[in-house]
C-alpha cells in the first residue's frame, strides 16, 4: 500500500509539470485529488486495513494529498502567471481585493459648503417639515387662497387633505414656510438657514425636478436695510465661487418680499441667477405677530442643484437623483 501511495505520487509529480492550460490542470486535480481519485479511494479504506497499517497509510496518504495540493496550486500559479514564486495563497503580491468606498453625494456636499459659509457670517441653522400645512406654506407667507400668485409653485397636496384641525395639507413647495413658523416661536434678532426638501407638481427635464432641495435665509432685527441683505449675499457668493465673483441683483416678485430681487452670479461669461430674495413684507410680520414698527428683515431662497450645476459645469439636474454611480464616484 505505501508503496503504491508513494508510485502515485511520483506519477502525480510528473503529470502535472506537463499541465499547461486551465483544461489540464482541471483534469489533473481530478484525476489525482478528486473524490474518486485513486488517493482518495486509499484514505476511505483505510478504515478495513489492520490497526498498524492504519497508522501508516493514513499518515503518509494525507501526507502525500497535501503535498500534491501545494504542488499543484503553486504550478498552476506559476503558470498562469499571477504569482511567479512558491508562498501560495499567502502571497502578498497578490493584488488586493477591491473595496468600494462610499461617498457622500454632490448635493450634501453642496449643502455642507453652504451652511459653512452662513455659520461663518453668524447664522444658525434650523429645519421644517416637509409634509406642510396650507397655512405655513402660503397663507403665512401673504399669499392667500384664490390668490394668484399660487399659481407660481404647482403643489402636490396630500390626499388626505384635512388634518384634525381642517386644515389642508401639501408637500411643501419651498423652504420659505419655516420663516413663519421661526416668526412664530421666536422673537427677533434673528439669523437663520433652512436647508430642506421641495416638492412640485412638474414636468422634469435638464433644469426642473419634481424634487429638489432649498435653502432659505431669514435675518430679522432692528433697522436691517437692503443693504444688509446685498452684503450678506455678497460675502456668501464670494465663500462660494471665489472672492473675485460679481454679483447682480434684479427686481423680482414674491409676494412674502418687499422689495424683491434675485441675484444671478456672473460665471464663464454668462450670469446665472442663484437665488430670490427681498425685505420681509410687513405682512409677513404681522401675520408672525410682530408688533415692533422698527423690525425689518431680508430673506432669500437658494437652490443648491443649481449651485452645484453651475460650480461642477453639469448639465441636467436630473443627474442628482437617477442614481447612477458613474456619475455619483465623480464627486
Ligand atoms: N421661496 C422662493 C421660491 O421658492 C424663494 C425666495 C425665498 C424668494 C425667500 C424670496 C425670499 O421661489
Amino acid at each position: 500500500m505505501i508503496e503504491k501511495i508513494e508510485k502515485l505520487k511520483i506519477k502525480a509529480e510528473n503529470d502535472l509539470k506537463s499541465c499547461v492550460s486551465d483544461k489540464d490542470f482541471e483534469d489533473w486535480r481530478v484525476n489525482y485529488l478528486g473524490r474518486k481519485s485513486e488517493l482518495s479511494d486509499i484514505l476511505k479504506n483505510i478504515k478495513n486495513l489492520d490497526q498498524d497499517q492504519k497508522k501508516v497509510v493514513g499518515s503518509l496518504g494525507n501526507k502525500t494529498r497535501i503535498e500534491l495540493e501545494g504542488k499543484f496550486k503553486d504550478t498552476k500559479n506559476r503558470i498562469s502567471g499571477t504569482i511567479g514564486t512558491s508562498k501560495s495563497s499567502e502571497d502578498y503580491s497578490l493584488p488586493s481585493r477591491h473595496i468600494s468606498m462610499g461617498k457622500l453625494h454632490p448635493v450634501t456636499l453642496t449643502l455642507r459648503e453652504i451652511r459653512k459659509a452662513f455659520v461663518s457670517l453668524g447664522f444658525q441653522i434650523a429645519e421644517g417639515p416637509e409634509i406642510e400645512l396650507d397655512k405655513y406654506n402660503f397663507d403665512m407667507l401673504n399669499i392667500p387662497e384664490d390668490h394668484p400668485a399660487r399659481d407660481m409653485w404647482d403643489t402636490m397636496w396630500i390626499d388626505e387633505k384635512i388634518n384634525k384641525n381642517g386644515e389642508k395639507m401639501l408637500l411643501r413647495t419651498h423652504t420659505s414656510p419655516v420663516q413663519a413658523r421661526i416668526m412664530e416661536n421666536q422673537d427677533p434678532p434673528i439669523r437663520v438657514i433652512v436647508p430642506g426638501k421641495c416638492y412640485r407638481y412638474e414636468a422634469t427635464d435638464s433644469t426642473h425636478e419634481w424634487h429638489f432641495y432649498q435653502v432659505e435665509g431669514l435675518a430679522v432685527d432692528k433697522n436691517l436695510t437692503f443693504s444688509d441683505l446685498k452684503g450678506t449675499l455678497y460675502e456668501f457668493a464670494k465663500k462660494m465661487f471665489g472672492s473675485e465673483t460679481k454679483i447682480r441683483f434684479r427686481c423680482d416678485y414674491f409676494p412674502f418680499v418687499e422689495p424683491g430681487v434675485d441675484m444671478s452670479i456672473y460665471w464663464e461669461g454668462k450670469w446665472l441667477e442663484i437665488l430670490g430674495a427681498g425685505m420681509v413684507h410687513p405682512k409677513v410680520f404681522e401675520k408672525a405677530g410682530y408688533k415692533d414698527k422698527n423690525l425689518s428683515g431680508f430673506a432669500f431662497g437658494m437652490g443648491p442643484e443649481r449651485i452645484a450645476m453651475i460650480k461642477h459645469n453639469i448639465d441636467d439636474i436630473r443627474l442628482f437623483y437617477s442614481n447612477d454611480l458613474r456619475f455619483l464616484e465623480q464627486f
